[in-house]
C-alpha cells in the first residue's frame, strides 16, 4: 500500500481504536478516525459515505457497551452491513475486523454476537479479513468495575492470554496493509499475549496497584452462557497465533499505558 493511502478506523476513540489510530499514523498512512464523537454514526449511517471518501482500507474496531447478545448482535450486524454498503459505494478495497479468540462454540451472550459479526462482515461485498484477539489488558479494569460490590469484586473464572490493546492494534495494521494471504490459508490470524493467566490473578494485580477493591473473588457463574468456554481454556490462542508482550504485569508497571 502506498503511504498516501487513507485508512479509516471505525471506533477510533475506543480501548483498541485509539491505539490503531496511532499505529496507522506511525506507519505514515493517512488516518480517518470514525466514531460518534467525530461526527459519524455507523448505525444510523450519518456522515459515513462522506467520511469514507477516498478511503482504501477500513479497520473496524467499534463496539457497543451492551454485553447482551441481542443488542450486541444488532449492533455488529448493522455496523457490518452499513460499512459494506457505504464502503462499496466509495471504492474501499479491504476491510479488517477484530473479533475474539476461541468463540467458535459460543451459543449465547456477547461472544455469540461476535460470531454473528464475523459472518456479517465476511458476507461482502468488500473483501474482509477477521483478526481474532485475546482479552485486552485494558478489559480487566472493566470486568472488575462490573463485578464490584462494596469492597469485593467478583470476577468470572477464566483462562485467558491477556494482550495489550496496543499489541492488537499493531497486528490489525499489519493485516490491513499486507499483501493478500495465500488462498489456501483460511485460518483467522490471532493475536494474544505472551502467557496464559487466570483472570482473577490479573484482577488481583490491578487491585493491589490501585489500592482497591480490597478483595477479588473468582466466581463460576452457572448463569453465564460462556462459563464452560471461559474455564476450559477454549479462549486461549491456537498454535498459529502471534504471541507478543508486554505481559499483564509488565503492562501494569508501564508509566504511560
Ligand atoms: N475488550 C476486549 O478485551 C476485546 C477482546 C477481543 C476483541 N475485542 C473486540 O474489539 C472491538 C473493540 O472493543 P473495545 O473494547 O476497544 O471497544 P470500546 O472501548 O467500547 O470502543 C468502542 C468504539 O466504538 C465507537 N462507537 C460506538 N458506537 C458507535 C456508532 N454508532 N458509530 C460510530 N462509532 C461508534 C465508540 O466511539 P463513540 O462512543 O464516540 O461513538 C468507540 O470509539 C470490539 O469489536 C470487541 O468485540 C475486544
Amino acid at each position: 500500500m502506498q503511504k498516501t493511502s487513507k485508512i479509516a478506523v471505525v471506533g477510533a476513540t475506543g480501548r483498541v481504536g485509539r491505539h490503531v489510530v496511532r499505529v496507522v499514523e506511525e506507519h505514515g498512512y493517512q488516518v480517518v478516525p470514525i466514531s460518534r464523537s467525530t461526527g459519524v454514526d455507523v448505525i444510523t449511517g450519518d456522515g459515513l459515505v462522506e467520511a469514507l471518501d477516498g478511503v482504501e482500507v477500513i479497520i473496524d474496531v467499534s463496539s457497543t457497551p451492551s454485553p447482551q447478545e441481542e443488542a450486541a448482535t444488532e449492533f455488529f450486524t448493522t455496523t457490518a452491513a452499513n460499512l459494506h454498503q457505504a464502503g462499496h459505494k466509495t471504492g474501499v478495497r479491504r476491510m479488517v475486523v477484530v473479533s475474539i479468540i476461541g468463540i467458535d462454540d459460543s451459543t449465547a451472550g456477547y461472544n455469540a454476537a461476535k460470531l454473528a459479526h464475523e459472518k456479517a462482515a465476511l458476507a461482502g461485498p468488500i473483501p474482509t479479513r477477521i483478526v481474532r484477539a485475546a482479552q485486552f489488558h485494558e478489559f480487566v479494569e472493566q470486568l472488575v468495575g462490573w463485578g464490584t460490590q462494596g469492597d469485593v469484586a467478583y470476577v468470572p473464572s477464566m483462562r485467558t492470554q491477556l494482550v495489550a490493546a496496543r499489541t492488537v492494534a499493531e497486528k490489525l495494521v499489519e493485516v490491513a496493509t499486507e499483501a493478500d494471504p495465500a488462498p489456501a490459508d483460511t485460518r483467522y490470524p490471532e493475536i494474544a499475549g505472551p502467557r496464559a493467566e487466570n483472570l482473577a490473578d490479573a484482577a488481583r494485580l490491578l487491585a493491589a496497584r490501585n489500592g482497591s477493591p480490597a478483595r477479588i473473588e473468582e466466581v463460576s457463574d452457572p448463569a453465564n452462557p460462556d462459563r464452560d468456554l471461559f474455564e476450559s481454556g477454549a479462549l486461549l490462542p491456537s498454535p498459529h497465533a502471534t504471541l507478543a508482550g508486554p505481559s499483564y504485569a509488565e503492562w501494569l508497571a508501564e508509566p504511560t499505558r
